[in-house]
């Protein structure tokens, strides 16, 4: 049995942002064009106005004052309202693929390592751009890695899911040193159109280096992982493979696109995360008071500030807790490692500190870490 260790990490930050102003700006025009084309229906009580949205609202309901993403044009066109991707070649890299190369590539450098060096690849995020061939072979390709890779999904969680299967691999010898790879563009299954949900998301890709924790000389043991599932409709996308197959498959459906009940959400899966992690310490006999850092995932600044209070049982330090969901939104499985990359190196020898993230399905994966 051999101990696994993240030893890098690395992020690729899209290069368009959008402010929340930039944002309700495009959606206030876009409900006002659709007002207008449909005034009569309004007026005859048959439909009703789509209301303007509010920078104040999206700070205060979520913390998010701006998001990245790969395409700003498309998404802030009132008549269009979703990005606008450069169409590929099948023999140029995908777009997932060249998001988490640049992801992989700043991981392995920080790591001093290359490409040929990694015998896994596990691409782990909420949406694959293909069905086949698996996009984390692809990345293998672009890397010039060796052994195998493959594509996992657990939306939000997708991340820690990862790094648990890439952990147990390396503990067990069946692979010496993995890339989780999460490209999430997350702009492309978002529904712009809606009032309650456009503000929600952004566009990144993180990458999470795991070795032999005697293949390099620091980094952060992965002292235990767990993870937890448990179904729920409230998080949803019906967009699959068997669209076309379907009567009304092929139209303009709301459900092709993220859906969820927001405040059901909220409600569910504060207490799976808070009774998830405290088992998750009991367990491995950590008390709380003996983690350092809190990296959360970063869906809702409320959540996260709950979480804190409930897991440390006090109000968290500054600092014990860092968002960057404030910059980023919710990155779906890439926000908790955004908050590693930028908030662990200040953690000594000895420390330790936690890495959590929660979504659809319900899933929640939790990585228990020890600087060393
Ligand atoms: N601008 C202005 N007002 C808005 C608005 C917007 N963009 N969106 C919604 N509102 C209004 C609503 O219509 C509602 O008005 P009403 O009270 O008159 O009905 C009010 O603001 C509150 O809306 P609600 O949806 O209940 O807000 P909320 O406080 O629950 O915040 C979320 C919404 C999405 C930020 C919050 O529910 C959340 O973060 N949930 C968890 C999300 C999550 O973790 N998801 C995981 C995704 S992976």
């Amino acid at each position: 049995m051999y101990q696994p260790a993240i030893t890098a990490t690395g992020v690729f930050v899209p290069p368009e942002a959008i402010s929340n102003d930039d944002l309700v700006a495009a959606f206030n025009a876009y409900a006002d064009r659709v007002n207008a084309e449909n005034a009569a229906a309004i007026a005859a009580g048959e439909m009703a106005a789509i209301p303007h949205s509010s920078s104040e609202f999206i700070v205060k309901a979520s913390g998010i004052e701006n998001r990245y993403v790969m395409d700003r044009s498309g998404v802030l066109d009132p008549a269009r309202m979703y990005p606008n991707l450069r169409q590929r070649s099948d023999d140029d890299p995908g777009i997932m693929a060249e998001m988490a190369l640049a992801a992989c590539t700043a991981a392995l450098e920080k790591a001093g390592r290359q490409g040929d060096e990694v015998d896994l690849v596990i691409c782990a995020a909420s949406n694959m751009e293909r069905a086949y061939p698996a996009v984390a072979i692809e990345i293998q390709k672009l890397l010039g890695a060796g052994g195998f890779a493959f594509d996992m999904n657990v939306a939000c969680s997708s991340a820690t899911f990862g790094i648990q299967a890439a952990a147990d691999m390396i503990r067990s010898g069946s692979v010496r040193r993995a890339l989780v790879v999460n490209p999430e563009i997350t702009s492309g299954h978002l529904e712009w159109r809606d009032r309650d949900c456009h503000f929600i998301f952004g566009d990144v890709a993180t990458a999470t280096l795991i070795e032999r924790q005697d293949d390099a000389a620091h980094g952060f043991i992965i002292r235990s992982t767990r993870c937890a599932t448990e179904f729920s409709n409230a998080i949803r996308n019906n967009n699959g493979f068997l669209r076309r197959n379907r009567p009304d498959g092929m139209q303009d459906r709301r459900d092709m696109q993220f859906m969820q009940e927001g405040r059901k959400v909220f409600k569910e899966v504060l207490p799976l995360v808070c009774a998830h992690i405290g088992a998750h310490l009991t367990e491995e006999s950590v008390p709380a008071n003996s983690l350092k850092r809190l990296w959360l995932h970063q869906a809702n600044k409320t959540m996260n500030d709950f979480i804190g209070r409930k897991v440390l049982g006090r109000d968290p330090e500054p600092g014990e807790q860092p968002n960057i969901l404030q910059e980023f939104a919710n990155t779906s499985s890439a926000g908790s490692i955004i908050a590693f990359d930028r908030f662990s190196d200040d953690l000594a020898p000895g420390e330790m500190g936690l890495i959590c993230s929660f979504g659809a399905g319900y899933s929640v994966g939790s990585v228990i870490v020890e600087r060393y």
